[in-house]
């Protein structure tokens, strides 16, 4: 190990610490993929699934990374090691891994949610869905998608080299109030329209009957989601929870962070399904390609709608900003750290190789759909799953210190923590790997 003369750097506030956390969470996972998902897997039912998961898996698994990013204050490669060592290092690397693959098409799509927002500005959306399909295959791959995947990269690196409180602090507590400030404005637009009520029917009504037929995919579906939506299984709260100087507690700031995802993303599908609905576009169609033509579509057929879409597209793009400078941090944290590079330069180089990786997904969106299942669907509930099972099994008594430092005596807290991650936890997460591989 390196001797580290220089102090590392911590959150200036709990505050700071807080809104990095949702910042990561709310992202794009809330803004499209929570609302079709719902749309998709039978309403209310996929709703309550999704409820149940984020409480029993997503809550203690957001612990568990805490403890271990707040007890090594390391990057996830030497918070592994420190923890687990041996053969458990490479779950750490099974993270810097995902971290950088994700970002490296996560930052395509933030780019095509930039371009949108011009859009707006520019000709405007839309109306015909033929011809917005046709806009999206032209604007989504080639070099268009490249200059805005570069654009979208390098505000990533400016705000990550900047370092954790002149940058990331600084940034998301500009970023998080204004995507709440935008989202609960533009629910109560949606409010007005006059598809308004249609919507609010297909979104929130339970379908039971196909939670009873559909359970097999409803169940991962809402798990894999519960685990991406919280950033989880990336290291990610590894990495910002290592930043931590001081001790709070790690229990309520899990609850807090938690209420703002949840909440953002339900409130995001008040805000599409009635805009869909007012331009008579069916939701169903599934994808984040899909999602932009039909929303342009959308925005091409409402009054004002270059407005709505101005604003609506410029808020996915400060949310999906968010989260990427936590993925590249998961990364710079461990350049930093272990190879003794100055944080710009960490920065940079991470950046332009992340953005060379993300190249071959602004050509292909097949690829790019790809990359996706493989990164979300295996890379990251196996990199969750072995760390839970480190926590769980291997390290309960450190876990439990960990936590109960801010916290006091735990109580049956710490038996229920312990228990939800070694059984429900690890149960969710090995079958959702099994179908994860098949639909591979
Ligand atoms: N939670 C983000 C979203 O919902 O869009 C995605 C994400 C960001 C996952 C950062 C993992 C991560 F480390
Ligand atoms: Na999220």
């Amino acid at each position: 190990m390196s001797d580290i003369d220089i102090q590392r750097e911590t959150w200036a506030t709990r505050a700071g610490f807080i809104l990095a956390a949702v910042g990561s969470a709310v992202g794009l996972g809330n803004i499209w993929r929570f609302p079709f998902q719902v749309g998709q897997e039978g309403g209310a039912a996929f709703l309550l699934a999704y409820l149940l998961f984020i409480v029993l898996v997503g809550f203690p698994a957001m612990l568990v990374e805490f403890v271990v990013g707040r007890h090594t204050e390391l990057n996830p490669v030497g918070a592994l090691r420190a923890v687990g060592g041996g053969t458990w290092t490479y779950v750490g690397w099974i993270f810097i891994a995902t971290g950088f693959v994700v970002l490296s098409y996560y930052s395509v799509v933030a780019g095509w949610t930039v371009r949108y927002a011009f859009l707006g500005l520019q000709d405007g959306y839309l109306a015909d869905a033929a011809e917005a399909e046709a806009q999206f295959v032209s604007l989504a791959s080639g070099l268009d998608a490249i200059f805005f995947h570069a654009l979208f990269m390098a505000v990533v690196i400016v705000i990550v080299a900047l370092g954790i409180q002149q940058g990331i602090e600084l940034a998301v507590r500009l970023m998080v109030p204004a995507i709440v400030v935008i989202t609960l404005g533009m629910a109560a637009y949606a409010f007005t329209l006059e598809g308004a009520g249609e919507a609010y029917s297909y979104y929130l009504s339970p379908e039971w009957g196909l939670f009873l037929t559909e359970w097999q995919s409803i169940l991962p579906a809402a798990a894999g989601q519960a685990f991406f939506t919280l950033s989880l299984g990336m290291g990610a709260m590894i990495t910002y929870a290592s930043y931590l100087g001081e001790d709070q507690n790690l229990a309520e700031d899990g609850a807090i962070i938690i209420g703002f995802d949840t909440g953002i993303a339900f409130i995001m599908g008040l805000v599409v399904f009635p805009i869909l609905f007012t331009a008579g576009i069916d939701p169903a169609d599934p994808g984040a390609g899909a999602i932009f033509v039909s929303l342009a579509a959308a925005f091409g057929d409402l009054a004002l709608g270059w407005l709505v879409g101005f604003v609506f597209f410029t808020t996915v793009a400060i949310a999906a900003l968010s989260s990427a400078i936590s993925l590249m941090e998961v990364v710079v944290s461990y350049v930093i750290d272990e190879r003794n590079v100055d944080r710009k330069i960490a920065a940079s180089v991470v950046g332009a190789a992340m953005f060379v990786l993300g190249i071959p997904s602004a050509y292909d969106l097949v690829l790019l759909d790809l990359i996706d299942l493989f990164a979300d669907q295996i890379l990251l509930v196996l990199g969750g799953l072995l760390l839970m099972i480190l926590v769980g099994w291997v390290l309960p008594d450190l876990a439990v210190d960990e936590l109960s430092r801010g916290i006091g005596d735990l109580g049956a807290l710490a038996p229920a923590w312990i228990w939800a991650v070694r059984i429900p936890v690890v149960v969710v997460l090995i079958v959702a790997l099994a179908l994860g591989i098949l639909e591979y």
